[in-house]
């Protein structure tokens, strides 16, 4: 990034198309497949502006979900379906294909905010059954942490359905959040609609040679896995040894059930400068919290005990 600063003053095309490159490749897919955006918010509103609004159809998504894309579809006049999440906190996709009217379906999987997943045998059946003219978002932004058999990327069914989309990231596993660069993956007819919402160079050179590096890093994806691992692991058990459970977790935050509306904890662990995730409505007793290096998970942990004591 230091040496970029030498290209700060030009556009960054070249850089852009290095990097869709390396996302093709390592997506199995043609470089026309992908498309660059301002981290993978970008893609979500992208998505939202091309294929939802009161004539092109309704927005149907998880609750709790990421709420981004709600947000951008209303803008555009589309209904906006929520449907609950099943008692595993997976999404329930037969609900959600009933309630589908063109439009798009948003799933995110992992799940943010419930850290759970939508297993792999019943997100093909569903993808499979949905029709062409509903477009399917896959968010995977969380993609990197899941590790349960029960859990797989759908990149690989793009070739078979011109109607699905994968939006993924470079602000979690790659740590770049305040860098700003996703991608989406789709066939190159979608990519078409999509970039032409887009505003043209919206990714910057910074982003992009950051992101180009990480690619480059090969110990980044598995070093991030294992160091979100074993700090993960070790809240969960401090949290289960003091009486508190949390939703088996397949990303790199957890949500914890503490018993009790969760605003005035997060009001007196921001007392003690300790952030945590904010209330998601459809679970008010549960606290989001998002998994850091092991010291500042001490810090957490410290502060949890004494404002629950
Ligand atoms: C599920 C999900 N999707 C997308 C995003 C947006 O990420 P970014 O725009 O940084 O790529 C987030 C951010 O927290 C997220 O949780």
């Amino acid at each position: 990034m230091q040496d970029a600063f030498a290209l700060a003053c030009r556009y960054p095309d070249e850089q852009n198309d290095l990097l869709i490159a390396k996302l093709a490749k390592m997506n199995n897919v043609a470089p026309e497949q992908i498309l660059l955006g301002d981290g993978s918010s970008e893609i979500l509103k992208l998505s939202a502006e091309t294929f939802t609004g009161s004539n092109r159809g309704n927005l149907v998504s998880a609750d709790p979900t990421f709420e981004a894309i709600l947000q951008h579809a209303s803008v555009t006049g589309a209904d906006v379906v929520k449907i609950p999440l099943t008692n595993s906190f997976a999404h329930d996709l037969p609900r959600m294909l009933t309630a589908a009217k063109g439009g798009l379906v948003y799933i995110c999987n992992p799940n943010n905010p419930t850290a759970s997943i939508t297993p792999k045998d019943e997100l093909r059946d569903f993808i499979t059954k949905t029709p062409e003219q509903t477009m399917i978002l896959v968010d995977e932004a969380y993609f990197h942490y899941a590790d349960s058999p029960e859990y797989e990327s759908v990149v690989p069914l793009i070739r078979d359905h011109p109607n699905l989309i994968v939006a993924r990231t470079f602000s979690k596993i790659y740590g770049m959040a305040g860098l700003r660069c996703g991608y989406a993956v789709a066939q190159k007819e979608t990519i078409t609609k999509l970039r032409s919402h887009q505003s043209w160079d919206s990714v910057n050179v910074m982003a992009l040679v950051a992101a180009n590096a990480s690619l480059d890093d090969h110990e980044q994806v598995s070093n991030g896995q294992r160091l979100n691992r074993e700090a993960k692991s070790y809240v969960v058990t401090q949290l289960e040894k003091i009486g508190y459970h949390s939703i088996p977790s397949q990303a790199n935050f957890i949500m914890i059930d503490v018993r009790r509306p969760v605003i005035p904890l997060i009001q007196q662990l921001k007392q003690r400068d300790v952030a945590v995730g904010r209330l998601f409505p459809a679970l008010p007793d549960h606290m989001r919290v998002t998994i850091g290096k092991k010291s500042e998970m001490e810090t957490f942990l410290n502060a949890f005990r004494a404002v629950t004591a």
